[in-house]
């Protein structure tokens, strides 16, 4: 049984997840016809924000963008004040996205309404997981006895951490590579992951590479002695590719720093599947909806409808 809200792969099943990418299969109707999405972001984005607007506008949601800069938050209202205001407008959904990690789950405590949680802080990003492992399956087919090596800033990625608890329930072998200081302490007994400083070692048998962005925002401190540097030992190109296997596919949640994580190359061409995470983050976020948003409250409360 879903729960409410959606704030963590971790508070997802195999069985959770996998009815979510299911459904993200089907051609849906506009089920969510009469019902309001509010999207509000504290930080920016492009591809979650303007998927989770397409999303509910297919589904015949209404969708108001709020915008925390030209909101009553300019005159110090709270956070918590703005989500209980806009919920009292018979929001059916609010999505979620802010800098601090807990922010999502925090609202969620005063609300009623389902939240989504679009990504906080360093914490979880979990619709860009779900929308990962829907492109993995997808393109393989499977995600059971896969190899996903994740590769880059591990220490402050959301989308790092959402993935590896998505991949791992789903039965896939997680890698990450990364700079020493990149590394969260603890990781292969917290996560079950292999934690790898050789990206070469990293790639061999790999099904799957992603690259994850360098997260300039969240840097304090020398992670890595020079940009040219990181790229020259992580950057994922077509040379160091070739570690991987023959059939590797090529992710990345973008934004992209090219040159940087990824080629020019890679990030435009085969066997990225990059675009295909973009499109499918539409998809996935309609199957998000479409479960969380459109059940009776009753039912969302695990009441039974
Ligand atoms: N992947 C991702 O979250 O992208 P945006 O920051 O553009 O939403």
């Amino acid at each position: 049984m879903i729960g409410r809200d959606l704030l963590s792969i971790e508070d997802l099943d195999r069985s959770e997840i996998e009815r979510l990418l299911d459904t993200a299969e089907v051609k849906k109707v506009p089920t969510l016809r009469g019902r309001t999405i509010i999207n509000l972001f504290f930080e920016p984005s492009t591809r979650t924000r303007a998927s989770f607007e397409i999303a509910g506008k297919r589904l015949s949601a209404d969708v108001i963008n709020f915008s925390p800069s030209a909101s009553s938050m300019k005159k110090s209202e709270s956070i918590l004040d703005t989500a209980k205001t806009l919920e009292a407008m018979d929001a059916d959904a609010v999505i979620v996205r802010h800098e601090v990690s807990g922010v999502p789950k925090r609202i969620a405590e005063v609300l009623e309404a389902p939240v989504i949680n679009a990504g906080d802080g360093a914490h979880e990003h979990p619709t860009q997981a779900l929308l990962d492992c829907f492109t993995v399956r997808q393109a393989k087919g499977k995600i059971d006895g896969l190899t996903v090596t994740i590769v880059g800033d591990i220490l402050h990625s959301r989308v790092a951490r959402s993935n590896i608890l998505a991949f791992r329930k789903l039965g896939a072998e997680v890698r990450i590579a990364a700079p020493p200081p990149m590394i969260p302490p603890a990781v292969e007994s917290t996560f079950g992951v292999k934690a790898y400083t050789s990206l070469r070692e990293a790639l061999e048998g790999a099904d799957v590479v992603m690259a994850l962005r360098i997260q300039n925002e969240r840097l304090e401190g020398a992670f890595f002695p020079s940009v040219r540097e990181y790229s020259a030992t992580y950057g994922i190109d077509r040379a160091k590719l070739q570690y991987a296997k023959e059939d590797a596919i090529v992710m990345h949640p973008g934004p992209i720093n090219r040159g940087v994580e990824l080629s020019h190359d890679l990030a435009d061409h085969k066997p990225s599947v990059i675009l295909d995470q973009v499109r499918n983050g539409v998809a996935l976020r309609m199957a998000v909806l479409y479960l969380f948003a459109g059940r009776a409250p009753r039912e969302r409360n695990g009441e039974g409808a």
